[in-house]
């Protein structure tokens, strides 16, 4: 029998150790969705794309780095059951495969319009094609599992865009044989389980215009979630805000202290407007650093503890198990797709 639950789906590059900014924007919502829906039959596929990872350096062995990604989720709270699936993007072939087909219904303007592509391109004599290809790469990671739900932070709203929109394009040509994810509207309100969700991007705490990133070198800009309970502290203690002296919720104008208030929100998992009105009239930076670093610190205690517990093994059985099972959904795709295609 179809499974007509919605199908949820994430990914992670395991490049680097993961930042605050991983574990709020996606590991912590995924989480939540998945211990919630995974019990009501919905499949829930985390995986790791380690194909996007060779497209940039890799820090340290992308293997113990994504055996680690995938820790993460377990020690975050991730209740494994029949319908949680782990996997590797390498090791289903399928992804590759129809990224291929992908590739011969989008267009090189599209590809160019990608942000992630112009940041990462900026200033640079030559760039990789896999840089410029990336996108269509993860289209075929959503569509080959028909994900209505993919957690993503902000930043990957575009790309769900392009998703949505080569979807449309092939289904409309061929076959209606893919299914389109939730707009990122639908999938930002899917994630804060309200119909005011918005995107998370948690900021540089350095310069907190820009979006918490491994890329940016400075200490201080971000927690990592390898970072001792203290140093963490001390991070958010010196994070940038402003001279209003208000503590309000204003992205635009005061991103240093709205930074923190979002931080503080999605760490307690309490609706982001209520804590805006918990804090309405107060005027004490301190006093809302001082909050957010005590549960900063004790969310990484508590979560390193448990990290430590895991055992390589118990990852590689759960991707064992995961890649037969992705194998078998993804191939079943791709067959439809190549015969639309006429392959
Ligand atoms: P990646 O590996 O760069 O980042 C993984 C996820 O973390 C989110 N993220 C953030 N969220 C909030 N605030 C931040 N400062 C922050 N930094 C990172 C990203 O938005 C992302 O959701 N293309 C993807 C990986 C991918 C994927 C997929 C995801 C490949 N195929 C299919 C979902 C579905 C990427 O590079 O994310």
């Amino acid at each position: 029998m179809k499974n007509t639950q919605p199908t949820i789906l994430t990914g992670i590059r395991a490049n680097s150790e993961l930042h605050l900014g991983h574990f709020l924007g996606v590991i912590m919502p995924m989480v939540r969705l998945a211990n919630k829906y995974s019990e009501t039959g919905s499949n829930i596929n985390i995986f790791v794309p380690d194909l996007h990872s060779i497209i940039s350096e890799i820090d340290g062995d992308l293997q113990q780095n994504l055996i680690r990604t995938l820790k993460i989720y377990l020690a975050a709270g991730l209740k494994v059951n029949q319908n949680v699936h782990f996997y590797r993007q390498s090791r289903v072939p399928a992804h590759s495969e129809l990224c291929w087909i992908l590739d011969c219904t989008a267009t090189m303007g599209e590809l160019n319009r990608m942000t992630q592509f112009k940041d990462k391109s900026e200033g640079k004599d030559s760039v990789n094609v896999g840089i410029f290809n990336y996108p269509v790469l993860m289209a075929a990671d959503i569509l080959l599992y028909d994900a209505i739900y993919v957690p993503v932070g902000e930043d990957q709203f575009q790309h769900l865009e392009l998703t949505r929109r080569l979807a449309e394009r092939f289904n409309h040509k061929y076959d209606e044989i893919f299914t389109l994810p939730a707009t990122p509207k639908k999938q930002a309100e899917f994630m804060a389980g309200n119909s005011e969700g918005e995107g998370v991007r948690i900021r540089d705490l350095q310069n907190p215009e820009k979006k918490m990133s491994k890329s940016n070198h400075a200490e201080n800009s971000k927690i990592m979630l390898s970072d001792e309970p203290n140093i963490a502290r001390k991070k958010i203690m010196s994070a940038t805000t402003d001279s209003i002296g208000k503590i309000q919720y204003d992205m635009f104008n005061q991103p240093g202290i709205s930074n923190l208030l979002q931080i503080e929100a999605l760490v307690n998992g309490v609706p982001l407007q209520d804590l805006i009105s918990t804090w309405a009239g107060e005027t004490h930076y301190g006093d809302l650093k001082q909050k957010v670093a005590e549960s900063v610190a004790t969310m990484l205690e508590e979560f390193q503890h448990k990290i430590d517990q895991i055992s390589d093994d118990q990852i590689l059985e759960l991707l064992n198990a995961g890649e037969e099972y992705a194998n078998k959904i993804a191939n079943t795709k791709l067959k439809q797709a190549q015969t639309c295609v006429g392959l």
